[in-house]
């Protein structure tokens, strides 16, 4: 669906999207003519001045493009707190790092848990690389637990040294950039990003350099089915980089990626014949990821087989894998109790909650993986049903 043409921008829209896409084809001339589609997304989502994350316009909840599951109930933050508050008391100097906080929901509701069990961790570390969304963080926590927001930090870099950490980041890697795809019939073709003649964004079959061609080569030798022709998909060649950057700045650490995703035979499943990009502005789904540069979010799921393997590459355990309902079921979501309210409130939520765990879209389509550098805990700690079997 490509319908740029029913969506109404303001005057600041249209600025901030002609200034990205002029942004966008700078790049494209000044590499000779085309970027790949990583290129493009780390332009239009991350770019400090024209990226979609960097902009002021309402990103989450109802009334901005998308929703989070800690924007839609508490039950994730009382499962991660719950967690989190075992892995305090084995160590009490253990922190929490925050990856990618966006609104600053799930910080709040863990935060409030945590301090109402008496389980505070050390420090509650924030690293945001976007300095809008730093600001709303703040706002929304000073607002929301002000007594202890002075134990939350927000780290500018990850260069630091934490001894002992928990991190956690919650749907952070499926907005990382991704290289996208088409089979052929004789060989695997990259989808690069170029201009028409009018100066709009198009894709272009190219070879694929060598680091793509030798991951792609490696993918597919794994399958048990060969992709047809024409298949469509993405891969993230930047995991490895990013959980380095991630786990390089403390010496042990249990790190909880939480993303809707797949092991790689169901992520590269010949019925998936189309990939899992996709854009989303104000809760509606667009196909083409060149609608209005900046305004809108682009996405793709999450392959946790080249997670583990890069995890793997970088010395990292992979603890636990599964689906998130597991994850929740394993760490008291049956205890949880609805919140004092009146009884509209407490009948939502108690919905909620049965929308996480009985084989829903949210409790199956997102996926837990726990991560160890110098800690190894069993998977039973983490998940009701480990499939790591499945990676
Ligand atoms: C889809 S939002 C998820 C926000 C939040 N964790 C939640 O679940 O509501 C992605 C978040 O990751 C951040 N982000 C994007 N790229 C990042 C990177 N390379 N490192 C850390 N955070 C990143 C974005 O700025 C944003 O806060």
């Amino acid at each position: 669906m490509s319908n740029s043409s029913v969506i109404e921008l303001t005057a600041a829209q249209q600025a901030h999207t002609h200034a990205c896409a002029e942004r966008v084809r700078h790049e494209i001339k000044q590499q000779g003519g085309s970027i790949g589609f990583d290129q493009y997304m780390q332009l239009v989502l991350h770019d400090p001045a024209v990226g979609y994350y960097h902009g002021q316009q309402k990103i989450f909840g109802a009334s901005g493009d998308f929703i989070t599951v800690p924007e839609t109930s508490m039950h994730l933050a009382y499962c991660l707190a719950n967690a989190c508050a075992q892995l305090i008391q084995d160590d009490p100097q253990r922190s929490i790092l925050e990856i990618g906080a966006g609104s600053g929901r799930l910080a709040c509701g863990m935060n409030a848990y945590l301090y109402a069990w008496g389980q505070l961790p050390a420090r509650y570390y924030i690293y945001e690389p976007s300095e809008a969304l730093r600001v709303k963080q703040k706002e929304l926590l000073e607002t929301e637990i002000p007594e202890y927001v002075y134990r939350v930090e927000w780290l500018p870099n990850l260069s630091g040294e934490i001894l002992s950490a928990i991190i956690i980041a919650n749907e952070v890697l499926d907005a990382l950039p991704v290289k996208c795809f088409e089979v052929q019939a004789e060989s695997i073709q990259e989808r690069c990003v170029v201009l028409t003649e009018d100066g709009n964004l198009i894709w272009q079959l190219q070879d694929p350099a060598s680091d793509l061609d030798a991951a792609l080569n490696y993918i597919t030798a794994m399958l048990d089915e060969p992709l047809g022709e024409l298949y469509r998909s993405e891969i993230n060649l930047g995991l490895e980089n990013t959980l380095s950057a991630w786990s390089d700045c403390c010496e042990q650490c249990v790190i909880f990626l939480i993303d809707y995703g797949y092991p790689r035979s169901e992520y590269y499943h010949p019925q998936r014949s189309m990939g899992t990009l996709r854009s989303y502005y104000q809760h509606r789904v667009f196909e083409d990821p060149f609608t209005n540069p900046g305004l809108q979010d682009i996405t793709a799921d999450v392959d946790f087989s080249a997670v583990a393997k890069a995890a793997t590459h970088l010395g990292l355990g992979v603890l636990s894998f599964g689906a998130q309902r597991n994850f929740m079921l394993a760490n008291r979501l049956l205890e949880w109790q609805p919140a004092a309210g009146n009884e509209v409130e407490r009948i939502a939520q108690i919905a909620q909650l049965k929308q996480l765990t009985l084989g829903s879209a949210i409790g199956e389509r997102f996926q837990v993986m726990v991560l160890g550098k110098g800690i190894d805990y069993g998977a039973d700690r983490f998940t009701m049903r480990d499939m790591r079997a499945r990676l």
